[in-house]
């Protein structure tokens, strides 16, 4: 852990300062130890050099503000550290974040950057190489470790296992702040928002990804209310089930998912109009897989895989994105990407209190095309 890490972090439970208790060494990093908070009495092991400021993990109750935090970081991140990661380096990072955030490479330059749910720490490593001055990479999940260890250490990232629910950064200390698809995956998405929100700086810009609602064509929105209560009642309990299976039958449920797209549903539907009547019979009652039909089978996979690894799995609108920022104070530029669903806000210090919100619509690459460009390099599993 680089010293210089203390000037951002603060207690999750009460925002006290901390102070290293144990470990530190001559040139004040610390590989294993331990961080006391000054203002309660919370301490916070750290290890692998990664400080540790979720409560679940130093032996405390995890009920608060998430009581399945532990599948988060136990389940969900066996999607990162085992599927994701062997195939995320080879992504067009670069692009992906511009198209996502609207922001070029040099709007990193010499920046306090945060990556909130950083997963394998493709972003941080893409913000730490634009020249940022310090990127930290917080993470839920065990995932954080496969973060650290895929990272150059002569990069500036700076790694922490921290919650977003109960952010362990001091408020308005972060220039750049990033959280590309995770708020959907945490108990309460618009207080996740919030929270990051308060870490960012005056003149400083908060970039957000969510998924969205499937769009439904016109003529299908009559049987919507149908495919809810299949939702309700079906696969979302189904899914909540997989979720708590162990990593290595859950990874076999992914693949056989793929399989039966591949063997059963795409040839089904090529086979003219009993063919397609068929397929949506089958979809009836088969789980929902997420299918890319550009993407190698490594890839869908790995969809699969994160789609039922997570606790949660919400769904936003833009609206309720815009909302979120028009309601959070100090925000007054929104810049809008087309791939839905990316915001990045804006808390410009020039503007005046009683402006309207301005928002601009950024072109960008799609990032469909970027990410199936990226995976295509990618040896088939
Ligand atoms: C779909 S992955 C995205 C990872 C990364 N941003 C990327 O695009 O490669 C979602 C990540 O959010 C993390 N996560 C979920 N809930 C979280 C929470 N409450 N606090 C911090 N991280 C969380 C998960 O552990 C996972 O690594
Ligand atoms: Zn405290």
């Amino acid at each position: 852990m680089h010293p210089d890490l203390l000037n951002y972090l603060a207690c999750p439970k009460c925002g006290g300062e901390l102070r290293v208790t144990r470990g530190a060494l001559d040139n004040g990093h610390v590989e294993e130890g331990e961080l006391a908070c000054q203002g309660c009495p919370a301490r916070y092991a750290v290890r692998n050099g990664i400080p540790r400021m979720i409560a679940a993990l130093n032996g405390e109750s995890a009920r608060g503000a998430d009581d399945r935090v532990d599948l988060t970081v136990s389940q969900y991140s066996a999607y990162q550290g085992e599927v994701y990661a062997p195939m995320a380096e080879s992504l067009q990072n670069e692009a992906i974040l511009k198209a996502r955030t609207g922001l070029d490479a040099w709007d990193y330059k010499d920046k306090v950057c945060l990556d909130a749910g950083c997963g394998i720490g493709r972003f941080s490593r893409v913000m730490a190489r634009a020249g940022a001055r310090r990127v930290i990479a917080l993470d839920a999940g065990d995932s954080i470790d496969a973060a650290k260890k895929l990272t150059d250490p002569a990069l500036p990232v700076s790694f922490v296992q921290g919650h977003i629910l109960e952010l362990p950064l001091k408020k308005g200390c972060i220039d750049r702040a990033i959280s590309i698809g995770v708020l959907h995956h945490t108990a309460h998405p618009e207080n996740g928002f919030r929270s990051i929100a308060k870490a960012v700086a005056e003149d400083g810009t908060l970039s957000i990804y969510l998924y969205t609602r499937a769009y439904v064509p016109w003529h299908k929105v009559a049987s919507v209310p149908f495919w809810q209560i299949r939702f309700a009642l079906w696969s979302e309990p189904l899914r909540r089930l997989i979720v708590r299976l162990p990593n290595t039958p859950r990874l076999a449920f992914c693949k056989a998912l793929y399989v039966i797209r591949m063997k059963v549903l795409e040839p089904l539907k090529r086979a003219g109009a009993p063919g397609r009547f068929l397929t949506r019979m089958l979809q009836l009652f088969l789980l929902p897989d997420i299918y890319k039909p550009l993407e190698n089978a490594a890839s869908n996979i790995a969809r699969n895989f994160d789609a039922y690894s997570t606790p949660y799995n919400y769904n936003h609108e833009l609206e309720e994105l815009v909302d979120w920022f028009a309601t959070e104070p100090g925000f007054n530029e929104l810049r809008v990407t087309p791939y839905r669903l990316s915001i990045t806000g804006w808390k410009n210090s020039a503007a005046a209190p009683d402006e309207p919100l301005r928002v601009t619509l950024h072109r960008a690459r799609s990032i469909a095309a970027l990410e199936a460009d990226g995976v295509e390099h990618q040896p088939a599993a």
